[in-house]
């Protein structure tokens, strides 16, 4: 019994001692790490290819147009208008194709010159190993160019420490709506 109350004893003076070693160290503000304790092994590189499907018009549009300046209106650009979207990922062309993620970010009109976009926004995806996980996407956009190329600048989830590019391409554009859908190829490092 008295061994017991020991061993208790014991038990108890090494958690104390632990906690303390513990709160110790969560006070460090920065330390060296290998990948490998996160558990990054080997980085790879992924293509995903999908579509972006915009729609402008109608009772459930999924790019808006939030914000503009008081000169927007007489730039032949559109300089300063600024859109949110939440536009649905597909794996095909056709709109009713499976959905794999969502586009959900913004653009703004960021040219004085030409029609020009700053796009910043994340592909948040829900298909298979990639559900939950996003990448951040930061980049220039000529809508008129026939291939626009973007930046990976990050991601979550199975995309953590991702970089790479995305390369978009319009492969519909309905002149009477303004609904598009865009063809992405994104290239992108990980692990
Ligand atoms: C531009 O927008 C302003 C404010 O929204 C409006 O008063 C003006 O009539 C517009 N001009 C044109 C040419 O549409
Ligand atoms: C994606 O994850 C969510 C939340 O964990 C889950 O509800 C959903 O069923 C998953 N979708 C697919 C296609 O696996
Ligand atoms: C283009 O938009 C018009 C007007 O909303 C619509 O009637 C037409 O069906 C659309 N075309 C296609 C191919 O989606």
């Amino acid at each position: 019994m008295a061994q017991t109350h020991a061993k208790f004893k014991n038990v108890i003076f090494t958690l104390f001692i632990f906690s303390h070693l513990l709160e110790a160290q969560s006070q460090e503000f920065s330390r060296n790490l290998s990948p490998k304790s996160l558990a990054f092994k080997k980085q790879k590189l992924s293509h995903l290819h999908f579509y972006l499907q915009e729609t402008v018009t109608g009772d459930h549009p999924t790019a808006v147009r939030v914000a503009e300046a008081s000169t927007t209106n007489k730039s032949r650009t559109a300089f300063g208008a600024t859109v949110i979207i939440d536009d649905p990922l597909t794996v095909g062309p056709e709109p009713t194709s499976k959905i794999v993620g969502r586009a959900q970010g913004m653009y703004a009109f960021a040219s004085l010159s030409e029609s020009r976009l700053l796009m910043a926004l994340n592909y948040v995806f829900v298909e298979g190993e990639y559900n939950g996980s996003s990448l951040s996407i930061l980049g220039t956009n000529g809508v008129f160019s026939h291939v626009r190329e973007m930046s990976v600048v990050g991601g979550s989830g199975v995309f953590r420490f991702a970089r790479g590019y995305a390369l978009a391409k319009t492969y519909f554009f309905n002149l009477s709506n303004g609904d598009t859908i865009v063809e992405y190829n994104v290239y992108v490092l990980h692990y």
